[in-house]
């Protein structure tokens, strides 16, 4: 039995074999857009109906090890009636909570962003806790433009901030997964994008140094090294694969528990692809640390798309979950 005070085997058990994460986190902002894409009109019953499609959907234990959150759903029940944190615990998966507040610009370089929540933090992880929630997320966003963005202001400003977040979620006894991401939106080659994304992960980790951050139950969520989703160019999974590998092995240190990509608005079949690359060429090289996925969008879009927000498309859009679960799954093999 999982001792729940131990953080680095709560943090290992989220590397279960074939298992990896749901990134269920979206605000109520992001969750409006969402939903708004695709023709959903939104309201507090209509998130809570756009979680239980997901968490309801019967055997998802299969692939899932945790499910991240957004604050609001630790304390609403699914259509069974049960609280969603304890329907999913029953079943083997772990609920997280994101808890950074979302972002805004940076004074001295608007066009960049430094994600907000730390002021509160410590009372906010207690009562996080007291409601299930056993590790959690911060989220920073780091964009490209061209080669003046980003500036070293803006990685070493949300370097620090994931630094102090790290620390004050180990010290409430929670596990605290690290999201860096490095967006795929814009222009740029996949050579930027590998290069900036090395800078930020070298930033992070001599910050967490720093702070001395212990990063035995530390999980870093990432990017893959990907061309720009305006660059016209299509990665090939094994040219993905290769250079996502060499700056991990290059700029994240042996001791962090694991490592957790997103899908950042990869097709789900893209994320997939590069998702098995990945896991193929780690198992040659045989890197440190074990491997899964948490994605969103990925894992969530074709399920949206035959829900449509209607009840009588709720078996239809499990379905499609469970099939795009069992892809996912299978690429980790
Ligand atoms: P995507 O997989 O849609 O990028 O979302 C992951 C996530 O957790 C964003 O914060």
């Amino acid at each position: 039995m999982l001792k729940m005070t131990d953080l680095v085997s709560i943090a290992r058990s989220l590397f279960a074999p074939g298992k990896g994460l749901l990134a269920a986190d979206e605000s109520v902002h992001s969750a409006t857009a969402r939903l708004a894409s695709y023709g959903i009109a939104t309201s507090p019953e209509m998130r809570r109906q756009f979680r239980d499609l997901f968490f309801g959907a019967e055997g998802i234990e299969q692939y899932l090890s945790g499910i991240i959150l957004f604050s609001e759903t630790l304390l609403e029940k699914g259509n069974d009636k049960k609280l969603f944190t304890e329907s999913l615990l029953a079943r083997g998966i772990v609920p997280g909570v994101k808890v950074d507040l979302g972002t805004e610009p940076i004074s001295t370089s608007p066009q960049e962003l430094i994600t907000q929540g730390l002021l509160d933090l410590p009372e906010r992880l207690v009562t996080y806790k007291e409601q299930g929630a056993v590790f959690t997320k911060w989220r920073a966003v780091i964009r490209i433009d061209g080669d003046h963005l980003p500036t070293a202001t803006a990685l070493h400003e949300n370097a620090k901030r994931l630094a102090s977040y790290a620390k004050e979620v180990q010290t409430a006894g929670l596990v605290p997964i690290l999201e860096p991401e490095v967006l795929y939106e814009g222009t740029h080659s996949r050579q930027r994008a590998r290069a900036v994304i090395a800078e930020t992960l070298g930033t992070v980790f001599s910050v967490l140094e720093e702070h001395s951050v212990d990063c035995a139950s530390v999980i870093l969520k990432t990017s893959m090294m990907l061309s720009g989703s305006e660059s016209m160019k299509k990665d090939s999974p094994g040219e993905v694969a290769k250079d996502t590998l060499e700056v991990l092995l290059e700029n994240v240190p042996r001791q962090v528990t694991g490592i957790v990509f997103l899908s950042g608005g990869q097709t789900p079949e893209q994320a997939t692809e590069n998702l098995a690359a990945i896991a193929r060429q780690a198992r040659e090289v045989d890197v440190p640390w074990p491997l899964t996925f948490s994605y969103a969008r990925a894992l969530q879009e074709e399920a949206l798309s035959v829900w449509k927000g209607k009840e009588e498309n709720v078996s239809a859009a499990r379905e499609v979950f469970l099939a795009r679960l069992a892809k996912v799954s299978a690429a980790l093999a």
